[in-house]
C-alpha cells in the first residue's frame, strides 16, 4: 500500500515537472564572398556574407550555443563581431580585429563559438575590420527560452528592420581617400531599409521593402541601425510604435511616433495595424545635431494592408528635420529598464572605479595631408593606436610590449570641455588599456568635447551591458549631477549616445574577464582613434577565468 502511494506520488511529480528543454547548438556557415549588387541604378561588387545584403539572420534561443564557421573568400582580412553578445569568458569569439583576435586572412577559416547566456532580444553581427561592416552585417534574434513568454502581448509576427547606408563607390576606397587627405570621408549616397533605398531615391524600378500586415494584428519590429556614420529617425505614417526593448534588454513600454536609433543600437517596437486598409510610408532619415554634413536622403519602405489595391501611399505629414534634437531627447528620456521581478535592473550602487572620459575630435600635423593636418579622435586625449597582434592574446599569453595598462582615469588637462576651444588640438598616441579587477564596479562619465566641434558619439562597450544612470548638457558636475542619477530603473544597453556638447554617465560590473573594446560606433570616429579597451583580470572562482583560446584562432 505504502509503495503504491509512493509510486503514484512519483508519477504525479514526473507529470508536474516542467518539460526540461535542452539548450541547442545552432550551426551557421558564413561564406564571405564578393557579390554584384544593384542600388541607385548602378551595379558594383560588394563584400557580403553568403551573397546577401543585408546578411543572414541568426536565430537562437537564450542558453543556446552558436557555432558560426566563417570562411574568407575575399581579398580583404575579415573578422566578425556579434554586437551585444556578452561573450562571458569567450572573448576569443568577440571579433574586433587586433583586439580579441587576429583577422581571418584570405582563404582562412575561423569557427566562432559562444553561448547566449542571460540575454534575449535583438542584437546584430557585423564585420569588425576596415569599413567592411558597410555591407557585411545582419541580425541576431535571441528568442526567450521555450515556454517563457515576452513581457508584452505576443505579436502575431516578427520582422527584422535593418537600417543602413549605401555608397555608390567602394567603401574601402572612400575611407582610404579620406585617410590620405586627412579630411572627412564622403557621406553615403543613400540610406537603406532592409537593403533598399526605396522609390524616393529615383530608381523606381528597384522598388523597396514592403511589410505586409493584416488589420488588427500586432507586429514586433526588430529595428537595427547598421549605418556606418549616421543616427537615424524611424517613422511609419499613421501609426504609433510601442518601444519594448533596446539592445536586447526589456524596457518599460512607451508609445512614440518616432524612434531614434544610433549606429550599433537595436530597438524592438510593437506595431499594431490599426487601420482597415491602405498603404503607409515607412521612413528612415538622418539625425545630426552638429554642423556636420550628413547624407540627408530619406530611405523609404511601405506598410501594406493585405487586400489593398492600387498604388496610393499615405505619406508622412512630418519627418523630423535633421537637427531635431528635441525629438531625439524626448525619445532618449523615455527609456527605462523594465525592472520587473523576472528582469530586475541590477544597477551597481557601490562604485570601485570613478572614471571621467572625454570623447571628441582633435587635429594632428600631417605633412602630406591636404591642410598639412589630419583629423583625429581621442578618449582622454589618447588617440588609440591599433596593435600588431591581438590584445587578448597579449594579455592571455603575457606578451610584453603590446599594450600598457595606464589609460588615464581622468582627462589629463581639465578645461571647459564644451565651451571655448582650447589652443592645442593635438592628441597623444597610445595603445593604453584600463585595468579592472574581476567583479569590480565602474561608473564612467563620457564627456563630449567641443574640440573641433561638439557631436553626438554613440559609444559601444564590448563584453558588457551597462546602465545609463544620467545624461546632461555642458560639463559634468560631479556634486550636482550625481544627485540626479537614476539608480532604480535606468535603461540597460550596450551602445549609448553622448549628447553633443553634453555628457552621459554609465555604470557596469566587470564580471567578464578579458579584453573589451570600447569605441564610438560612428565608423569614421573609430578609424580616427576614438577607441580604447578595458582589460578585466580573471577572478578566483571556478567560472571566473577566460577560457583557453580555440585551436583555430587566427594568427597575425
Ligand atoms: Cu558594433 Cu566594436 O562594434
Amino acid at each position: 500500500m505504502a509503495t503504491q502511494g509512493i509510486r503514484i506520488m512519483l508519477l504525479l511529480a514526473i507529470c508536474l515537472l516542467p518539460l526540461s528543454v535542452e539548450a541547442l547548438v545552432r550551426h551557421y556557415k558564413f561564406n564571405v564572398v564578393m557579390k554584384n549588387a544593384t542600388r541607385l541604378c548602378s551595379t558594383k561588387p560588394i563584400v557580403t556574407v553568403n551573397g546577401k545584403f543585408p546578411g543572414p539572420t541568426i536565430y537562437a534561443r537564450e542558453d543556446d550555443t552558436v557555432l558560426i564557421k566563417v570562411v574568407n573568400h575575399v581579398k580583404y582580412n575579415v573578422s566578425i563581431h556579434w554586437h551585444g553578445v556578452r561573450q562571458l569568458r569567450t572573448g576569443w569569439a568577440d571579433g574586433p580585429a587586433f583586439i580579441t583576435q587576429c583577422p581571418i586572412q584570405p582563404g582562412q577559416v575561423y569557427l566562432y563559438n559562444f553561448t547566449l547566456t542571460g540575454q534575449r532580444g535583438t542584437l546584430w553581427w557585423h564585420a569588425h575590420i576596415l569599413w567592411l561592416r558597410a555591407t557585411v552585417h545582419g541580425a541576431i534574434v535571441i528568442l526567450p527560452k521555450l515556454g517563457v513568454p515576452y513581457p508584452f502581448p505576443k505579436p502575431h509576427m516578427e520582422q527584422v528592420i535593418l537600417l543602413s547606408e549605401w555608397w555608390k563607390s567602394d567603401t574601402e576606397a572612400v575611407i582610404n581617400e579620406a585617410l590620405k587627405s586627412g579630411l572627412a570621408p564622403n557621406v553615403s549616397d543613400a540610406h537603406t531599409i532592409n537593403g533598399h533605398p526605396g522609390s524616393v531615391q529615383g530608381c523606381t524600378s528597384q522598388g523597396g521593402f514592403t511589410l505586409d500586415v493584416q488589420p488588427g494584428n500586432t507586429y514586433l519590429l526588430r529595428i537595427i541601425n547598421a549605418a556606418l556614420n549616421e543616427e537615424l529617425f524611424f517613422k511609419i505614417a499613421g501609426h504609433q510604435l510601442t518601444v519594448v526593448e533596446v539592445d536586447a534588454a526589456y524596457t518599460k513600454p512607451f508609445k512614440t511616433d518616432t524612434v531614434v536609433i544610433a549606429p550599433g543600437q537595436t530597438t524592438n517596437v510593437l506595431l499594431t495595424a490599426t487601420h482597415a486598409t491602405g498603404k503607409y510610408l515607412v521612413a528612415a532619415s538622418p539625425f545630426m545635431d552638429a554642423p556636420i554634413t550628413v547624407d540627408n536622403r530619406t530611405a523609404t519602405a511601405a506598410l501594406h494592408y493585405s487586400g489593398t489595391l492600387g498604388s496610393t501611399i499615405t505619406t508622412l505629414t512630418t519627418l523630423p528635420p535633421t537637427n531635431a534634437t528635441p525629438v531625439a531627447t524626448t525619445f532618449t528620456d523615455s527609456l527605462r529598464s523594465l525592472n520587473s521581478k523576472s528582469f530586475p535592473a541590477r544597477v551597481p550602487l557601490k562604485i570601485d572605479h570613478n572614471l571621467l572620459f572625454t570623447v571628441g575630435l582633435g587635429i594632428k600635423p600631417c605633412a602630406i595631408c591636404v591642410n598639412n593636418s589630419r583629423v583625429v579622435a581621442d578618449i582622454n586625449n589618447v588617440t588609440f593606436v591599433m596593435p600588431k597582434i591581438a590584445l587578448l592574446q597579449a594579455h592571455f599569453f603575457k606578451i610584453k610590449g603590446v599594450f600598457t595598462d595606464d589609460f588615464p582615469a581622468n582627462p589629463p588637462v581639465v578645461y571647459n570641455f564644451t565651451g571655448t576651444q582650447p589652443t592645442n588640438f593635438n592628441t597623444m598616441n597610445g595603445t593604453r588599456l584600463y585595468r579592472l579587477a574581476y567583479n569590480s564596479t565602474v561608473q564612467l562619465v563620457l564627456q563630449d568635447t567641443g574640440m573641433l566641434t561638439p557631436e553626438n558619439h554613440p559609444i559601444h562597450l564590448h563584453g558588457f551591458n551597462f546602465f545609463v544612470v544620467g545624461r546632461g548638457q555642458g560639463n559634468f558636475n560631479r556634486k550636482k549631477d550625481t544627485k540626479k542619477f537614476n539608480l532604480v530603473d535606468p535603461v540597460e544597453r550596450n551602445t549609448v549616445g553622448v549628447p553633443a556638447g553634453g555628457w552621459t554617465a554609465i555604470r557596469f560590473r566587470a564580471d567578464n574577464p578579458g579584453v573589451w573594446f570600447m569605441h564610438c560606433h560612428l565608423e569614421i570616429h573609430t578609424t580616427w582613434g576614438l577607441k580604447m579597451a578595458f582589460v578585466v583580470d580573471n577572478g578566483k572562482g571556478p567560472n571566473e577565468s577566460i577560457l583557453p583560446p580555440p585551436r583555430d584562432l587566427p594568427k597575425c
